[in-house]
Protein backbone atom coordinates (compact mmCIF):
# COMPACT_ATOMS: atom_id res chain seq x y z
CA UNK A 1 0.00 0.00 0.00
CA UNK A 2 1.24 3.56 -0.95
CA UNK A 3 0.11 6.06 1.15
CA UNK A 4 0.44 9.65 0.64
CA UNK A 5 -1.62 11.25 3.03
CA UNK A 6 -0.80 12.02 6.40
CA UNK A 7 -1.19 9.05 8.94
CA UNK A 8 -0.81 10.43 13.06
CA UNK A 9 -3.60 7.91 14.11
CA UNK A 10 -5.12 4.48 13.94
CA UNK A 11 -8.57 4.29 13.84
CA UNK A 12 -10.95 1.64 14.20
CA UNK A 13 -14.03 0.96 13.33
CA UNK A 14 -16.40 -2.32 12.53
CA UNK A 15 -19.78 -3.50 14.30
CA UNK A 16 -20.79 -3.48 18.08
CA UNK A 17 -18.78 -6.59 19.43
CA UNK A 18 -16.08 -6.31 16.89
CA UNK A 19 -13.50 -5.36 19.93
CA UNK A 20 -12.66 -2.14 18.87
CA UNK A 21 -12.07 -1.00 22.35
CA UNK A 22 -10.40 -4.17 23.64
CA UNK A 23 -7.88 -4.54 20.46
CA UNK A 24 -7.81 -0.75 20.75
CA UNK A 25 -6.26 -0.60 23.96
CA UNK A 26 -4.15 -3.46 23.47
CA UNK A 27 -2.44 -1.91 20.17
CA UNK A 28 -2.54 1.91 22.06
CA UNK A 29 -0.67 -0.50 25.18
CA UNK A 30 2.04 -1.16 22.31
CA UNK A 31 2.60 1.33 20.24
CA UNK A 32 2.83 3.73 23.40
CA UNK A 33 -0.03 5.91 21.94
CA UNK A 34 -2.86 7.08 23.79
CA UNK A 35 -6.50 5.80 23.29
CA UNK A 36 -9.64 7.24 23.10
CA UNK A 37 -13.29 5.46 22.91
CA UNK A 38 -15.51 7.86 21.08
CA UNK A 39 -18.71 6.95 22.91
CA UNK A 40 -16.61 7.73 26.20
CA UNK A 41 -15.91 10.84 24.49
CA UNK A 42 -19.48 11.79 23.92
CA UNK A 43 -20.73 10.37 27.62
CA UNK A 44 -18.61 12.88 28.93
CA UNK A 45 -19.07 15.66 26.87
CA UNK A 46 -22.67 15.31 27.23
CA UNK A 47 -22.60 13.82 31.47
CA UNK A 48 -24.74 11.19 30.14
CA UNK A 49 -24.37 7.71 28.99
CA UNK A 50 -25.24 6.07 25.64
CA UNK A 51 -28.49 4.87 26.79
CA UNK A 52 -29.65 7.98 28.35
CA UNK A 53 -28.77 9.94 25.23
CA UNK A 54 -30.77 7.60 22.80
CA UNK A 55 -33.58 7.68 25.68
CA UNK A 56 -33.79 11.26 25.71
CA UNK A 57 -33.08 12.27 22.56
CA UNK A 58 -33.04 9.85 19.95
CA UNK A 59 -30.42 8.12 17.72
CA UNK A 60 -30.50 11.01 15.64
CA UNK A 61 -29.23 13.30 17.99
CA UNK A 62 -26.30 10.78 19.21
CA UNK A 63 -25.37 10.75 15.29
CA UNK A 64 -25.10 14.57 15.58
CA UNK A 65 -23.17 14.25 18.50
CA UNK A 66 -20.79 11.57 16.93
CA UNK A 67 -20.43 13.99 14.08
CA UNK A 68 -19.34 16.61 16.43
CA UNK A 69 -16.83 14.05 17.68
CA UNK A 70 -15.02 13.11 14.69
CA UNK A 71 -14.54 17.12 13.91
CA UNK A 72 -12.94 17.38 17.47
CA UNK A 73 -10.65 14.77 16.71
CA UNK A 74 -8.02 16.58 13.39
CA UNK A 75 -5.48 17.97 15.62
CA UNK A 76 -4.47 14.13 17.31
CA UNK A 77 -1.43 12.88 16.72
CA UNK A 78 -0.02 9.55 18.03
CA UNK A 79 -4.03 8.09 19.17
CA UNK A 80 -5.55 4.62 18.75
CA UNK A 81 -9.64 6.01 18.21
CA UNK A 82 -11.99 2.77 18.38
CA UNK A 83 -15.22 4.43 17.23
CA UNK A 84 -18.80 3.53 17.60
CA UNK A 85 -20.24 0.95 15.90
CA UNK A 86 -22.84 3.10 13.53
CA UNK A 87 -20.42 5.93 13.21
CA UNK A 88 -18.20 5.06 9.71
CA UNK A 89 -21.80 4.71 8.36
CA UNK A 90 -21.86 8.52 7.07
CA UNK A 91 -19.10 9.35 4.81
CA UNK A 92 -18.04 12.33 5.87
CA UNK A 93 -16.87 10.62 9.20
CA UNK A 94 -14.94 8.40 7.77
CA UNK A 95 -13.43 10.91 5.25
CA UNK A 96 -12.50 13.02 8.38
CA UNK A 97 -10.92 10.03 9.70
CA UNK A 98 -8.93 8.86 6.37
CA UNK A 99 -7.35 12.77 7.06
CA UNK A 100 -5.45 11.70 10.01
CA UNK A 101 -5.58 7.73 10.57
CA UNK A 102 -4.85 4.57 9.32
CA UNK A 103 -8.55 2.80 8.84
CA UNK A 104 -9.08 -0.30 10.03
CA UNK A 105 -11.98 -2.45 9.76
CA UNK A 106 -12.34 -5.09 12.34
CA UNK A 107 -14.86 -8.04 10.91
CA UNK A 108 -16.58 -10.97 12.37
CA UNK A 109 -19.54 -13.12 11.35
CA UNK A 110 -23.24 -11.52 12.35
CA UNK A 111 -23.24 -15.28 14.57
CA UNK A 112 -19.97 -14.25 16.37
CA UNK A 113 -20.68 -10.76 17.34
CA UNK A 114 -24.13 -11.58 18.47
CA UNK A 115 -22.07 -14.58 20.46
CA UNK A 116 -19.68 -11.34 21.75
CA UNK A 117 -22.30 -8.65 22.82
CA UNK A 118 -25.20 -11.36 23.57
CA UNK A 119 -25.05 -10.93 27.50
CA UNK A 120 -24.22 -6.78 27.37
CA UNK A 121 -27.43 -4.82 27.62
CA UNK A 122 -25.80 -1.03 26.94
CA UNK A 123 -25.79 -0.78 23.21
CA UNK A 124 -29.69 0.63 22.66
CA UNK A 125 -29.04 -0.45 18.92
CA UNK A 126 -29.85 -4.11 19.96
CA UNK A 127 -32.82 -3.82 22.18
CA UNK A 128 -35.06 -5.69 19.70
CA UNK A 129 -36.98 -8.55 19.25
CA UNK A 130 -34.64 -10.33 17.37
CA UNK A 131 -31.33 -8.77 17.86
CA UNK A 132 -29.35 -11.49 15.84
CA UNK A 133 -31.72 -10.42 12.47
CA UNK A 134 -31.17 -6.66 14.03
CA UNK A 135 -27.52 -7.65 13.88
CA UNK A 136 -27.48 -9.10 10.23
CA UNK A 137 -29.71 -6.18 8.41
CA UNK A 138 -27.56 -3.10 10.19
CA UNK A 139 -24.20 -5.48 9.07
CA UNK A 140 -25.59 -5.13 5.78
CA UNK A 141 -26.73 -1.79 5.60
CA UNK A 142 -23.21 -0.54 7.13
CA UNK A 143 -20.80 -3.15 5.11
CA UNK A 144 -20.35 -1.04 2.06
CA UNK A 145 -18.80 1.81 4.65
CA UNK A 146 -16.81 -0.16 6.70
CA UNK A 147 -15.41 -1.56 3.34
CA UNK A 148 -13.96 1.42 2.48
CA UNK A 149 -11.27 1.31 5.51
CA UNK A 150 -7.84 1.36 4.38
CA UNK A 151 -7.28 -2.48 5.80
CA UNK A 152 -9.65 -5.37 6.62
CA UNK A 153 -8.80 -7.63 9.57
CA UNK A 154 -10.68 -11.00 9.70
CA UNK A 155 -10.85 -11.47 14.11
CA UNK A 156 -13.16 -14.45 14.15
CA UNK A 157 -10.80 -17.17 16.19
CA UNK A 158 -8.02 -15.10 16.87
CA UNK A 159 -7.13 -13.66 20.19
CA UNK A 160 -7.67 -9.80 21.05
CA UNK A 161 -3.67 -9.84 21.20
CA UNK A 162 -3.16 -12.07 17.76
CA UNK A 163 -5.43 -9.04 16.22
CA UNK A 164 -3.69 -6.44 17.88
CA UNK A 165 -0.76 -7.50 16.56
CA UNK A 166 -1.84 -7.85 12.90
CA UNK A 167 -3.16 -4.29 13.39
CA UNK A 168 0.07 -3.12 14.22
CA UNK A 169 1.73 -4.45 11.72
CA UNK A 170 -0.39 -3.00 8.96
CA UNK A 171 0.13 0.13 10.49
CA UNK A 172 4.04 0.05 10.59
CA UNK A 173 3.90 -0.91 7.05
CA UNK A 174 1.68 2.07 5.77
CA UNK A 175 3.38 4.49 7.82
CA UNK A 176 6.85 3.17 6.25
CA UNK A 177 5.19 3.48 3.04
CA UNK A 178 4.39 7.63 3.78
CA UNK A 179 8.18 8.03 3.93
C1 LIG B 1 -23.73 1.81 18.09
C2 LIG B 1 -22.59 1.24 18.63
C3 LIG B 1 -22.13 1.57 19.98
C4 LIG B 1 -22.57 2.98 20.38
C5 LIG B 1 -24.05 3.12 20.23
C6 LIG B 1 -24.50 2.87 18.79
C7 LIG B 1 -24.14 1.39 16.72
O1 LIG B 1 -20.71 1.51 20.04
O2 LIG B 1 -21.92 3.95 19.61
O3 LIG B 1 -24.68 2.22 21.12
O4 LIG B 1 -25.00 2.06 16.13
O5 LIG B 1 -23.59 0.37 16.22
P1 LIG B 1 -19.89 0.11 20.05
O6 LIG B 1 -19.72 -0.31 18.63
O7 LIG B 1 -18.59 0.49 20.69
O8 LIG B 1 -20.66 -0.87 20.87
Amino acid sequence: MIETRPIHNLALIGFMGAGKSSVGHAVADRLRFDFLDTDELIESQAGKSITELFAAAGELAFRERERQVVQQLGQRTRTVIATGGGLPANAQNLADLQAHSLVVYLWASPEMLWERVRFQAHRPMLHDPDPLARIRALLTARDPFYRQADVLVNTERRSVIEVAQHVISQFRLAVSDQR
